[in-house]
């Protein structure tokens, strides 16, 4: 049973721009005070004063590496201090792969990047929140992995890892929680169209239609899409919802291989 209880604050990394934005964004439609946290602060602070003006919210914008232990820690005092330590936490934060290839052309540092940011990065953040949600009886997590940690691609192997270890730590921090009133969650999103992918198809630099063909819905999924998940998990009635993975991807990962050529549906 939910009790009605005032709503928590939530801080969503990585909101400057795209999934995270969305999730913010949703949040804050639904009366959520929220923490909008980035690398890039700027930004950060102009869409958690868009979001005050639009849904009449309390919002913070505010700069923290995820990978950096101290900047994260200031900027966790800073939002405790404004808004409350967050009882949701989304980290989102996240980087595309900087270099495409074999192994054999990957850079440690690169690979060592993805994994802090990814990886360590919500483990930091985690961290930060816990304390609080442990005293409150009640906290929500949920980490942003991708369709690519149960379908790896060649070529990305940083990001592949990355995005498979977020399902471990999803996993083990559920169990470490379970009694709790916390419970941690993962988002598998297949492709997205955020704006920055968007603008990369204008620039001729992926192929969108190639993507709308692979995923079985026939198009790209919106970040809002995804947003709506987040909100749904965060609720005090999805107390029993821990420690799983919500793949929103369109129908990409069932679909097999028939090993044989189909022809398309008469009745499509
Ligand atoms: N878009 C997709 O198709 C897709 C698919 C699967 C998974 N994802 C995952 O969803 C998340 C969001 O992806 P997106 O497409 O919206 O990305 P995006 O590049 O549009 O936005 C990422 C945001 O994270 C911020 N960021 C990057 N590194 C950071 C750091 N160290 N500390 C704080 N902020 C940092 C960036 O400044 C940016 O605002 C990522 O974890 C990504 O791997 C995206």
């Amino acid at each position: 049973m939910s009790q009605q209880r005032p709503k928590p604050s939530v801080a969503v990394t990585g909101a400057s721009t795209g999934i995270g934005y969305a999730i913010a964004r949703a949040f804050a439609g639904a009366g959520y005070p929220i923490a909008v946290v980035d690398l890039d602060g700027a930004t950060a602070q102009d869409v958690a004063t868009t979001l005050t003006d639009e849904f009449g919210v309390a919002a913070m914008g505010i700069f923290a590496d995820v990978a950096d232990s101290d900047s994260s820690r200031r900027a966790h005092e800073k939002i405790e201090a404004t808004l409350g330590s967050p009882g949701v936490l989304i980290n989102n934060a996240g980087i595309m792969q900087q270099k495409k290839g074999w192994i054999e052309e990957l850079p440690e540092e690169n690979f060592d990047r993805m994994l802090d940011v990814h990886v360590r990065g919500a483990l930091v953040w985690s961290k930060l929140v816990l304390p609080a949600m442990r005293a409150d009886g009640f906290g929500r997590i949920i980490n942003m992995s991708s369709v690519n940690a149960v379908l790896a691609v060649p070529h990305r192997l940083a990001y592949v890892t990355a995005k498979k270890a977020i399902l471990g730590f999803t996993e083990g921090l559920a169990l470490d929680c379970a009694r709790a009133g916390i419970t941690v969650n993962a988002i598998l999103p297949g492709y997205i169209l955020t704006d920055t992918l968007a603008q990369r198809a204008q620039q001729g630099l992926l192929n969108k239609d190639d993507y709308n063909e692979r995923t079985p819905v026939g198009r790209w999924g919106e970040p809002e899409e995804i947003a709506r998940v987040a909100v749904f998990l965060a609720d005090p009635a999805s107390s029993f919802i821990t420690g799983a993975k919500f793949v929103i991807d369109g129908g990409l990962t069932i679909r097999g291989d028939a090993g044989e050529d189909i022809e398309a549906s008469p009745y499509a």
